[in-house]
């Protein structure tokens, strides 16, 4: 039986440590400013969130949202002792493309210098839900023997899309720049617990206004009517969030699909090693291990230092960890995320 195989993973994050005390003083182009320019704090970030710092780009024009992707997926080529020719699909998700049209993993594709071979390259848009949708999608074509080396990477270029001001401090204090990146490919075994054993994703679009990014509005003409450098115009620009709502449901997605996926497999948490939750707040994912009574050795965060990454979270959380001698290869890993649309799931894989 052909079953798909985890062969490499990496991360990339931007060197910019960006820590909560400094967030409050930061101006639209990312510059330290003497007075405050945003009503935030580190205590009221940490204790509602988690999170203590993130990463940002450099802010001149030379960084966009496919040169974090190469990063991680170069790691993870090196990972997997494979070049970028090996690769036969590029699946990429992110909410934080280059550009409108075309899609991101085109841009990637090329930049791996691997146009020329013209593989296969899909962008998929299920934002914190990226990871584990392109898990999925990955796992069904090594097993139909469409595709044999897919690169599968979430990448995010939040800070650029920002509202430094009191008016966006909810979201604006969540979100970091990152990439994560994985190398899947097949493996003939009998053992049905081998490699990726179980993926779900699921979606309920009535939560899809609860937390959106606008930029334009396709229905109207012209579809961009604002001026983007006026502040009193210009709202469209940035995320924005039903906070409450997105919480209370993140905790029950994240629930739901962690026990589903133990209930599925027939596994327990003696068979698994980590638990990697998606990484929106700190708060989310402590509510999520106590209903789901998850052994709390056994969870991996990395919010505290790359705030939320969305698409990257998860490789990033499992590499970051696997960089601190944590994480090993063969072990067993349980993840569950949630996202705007509302879209979520869960997987089981052994790295
Ligand atoms: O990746 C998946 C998508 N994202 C999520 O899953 C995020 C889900 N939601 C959350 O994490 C939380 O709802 C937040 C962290 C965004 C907000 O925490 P909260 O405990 O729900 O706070 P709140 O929205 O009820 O706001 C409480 C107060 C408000 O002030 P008033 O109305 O009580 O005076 C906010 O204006 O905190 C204020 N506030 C802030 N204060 C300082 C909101 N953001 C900030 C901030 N700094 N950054």
């Amino acid at each position: 039986m052909i079953r798909t195989k985890v062969l490499g993973l990496g991360s990339y994050v931007p060197d910019r440590i960006v820590k909560n005390e400094e967030i409050a003083f930061l101006n639209d182009q990312h510059v330290r400013q003497d007075t405050k320019q945003t009503e935030t704090d580190d205590e009221w970030i940490q204790r509602r969130t988690g999170i203590a710092e993130r990463r940002y780009v450099q802010n001149d024009g030379s960084v966009a949202t496919s040169d974090l992707a190469l990063q991680a997926a170069k790691r993870a080529l090196a990972d997997a002792n494979l070049e970028a020719k090996d690769i036969d699909c590029i699946i990429l998700g992110t909410l934080s493309p280059d550009i409108h049209f075309p899609g991101t993993a085109v841009f990637l594709q090329h930049k791996l210098g691997i146009s020329q071979a013209g593989c296969a390259c899909f962008d998929i848009r299920q934002q914190c839900s990226g990871f584990v949708y392109g898990l999925q999608m990955a796992d069904a074509f090594i097993k139909t023997g469409m595709y044999k080396r897919i690169l599968l990477v979430g990448a995010e270029l939040h800070s650029h899309s920002l509202d430094f001001t009191t008016r966006g401090r909810d979201v604006m204090v969540l979100f970091g720049d990152g990439a994560g990146a994985m190398i899947l490919g097949p493996m003939e075994t009998d053992d049905p617990k081998a490699g990726v054993m179980y993926t779900s994703a699921h979606a309920d679009g009535s939560g899809a206004m609860s937390l959106y990014l606008k930029i334009f509005q396709i229905a109207n003409l012209p579809y961009v009517d604002y001026d983007a450098r006026n502040r009193d115009e210009n709202q469209t620009m940035y995320p924005q969030m039903d906070g409450k709502r997105v919480f209370l449901n993140a905790v029950r997605g994240m629930v739901m699909s962690t026990q589903a996926a133990l209930e599925k497999t027939g596994l327990t948490w003696d068979d698994i090693q980590w638990f990697v939750p998606h990484q929106a707040n700190l708060r989310i994912n402590e509510k999520v291990a106590e209903v789901a009574k998850i052994p709390e050795a056994k969870i991996l965060n990395s919010i505290q230092f790359y705030g939320n990454t969305t698409a990257a979270t998860v490789p990033l959380t499992i590499d970051h960890w696997r960089q601190q001698g944590k994480v090993k290869r063969g072990d067993r890993i349980l993840s569950s995320v949630f996202g705007s649309g509302f879209t979520w799931g869960a997987t089981i894989f052994t790295l």
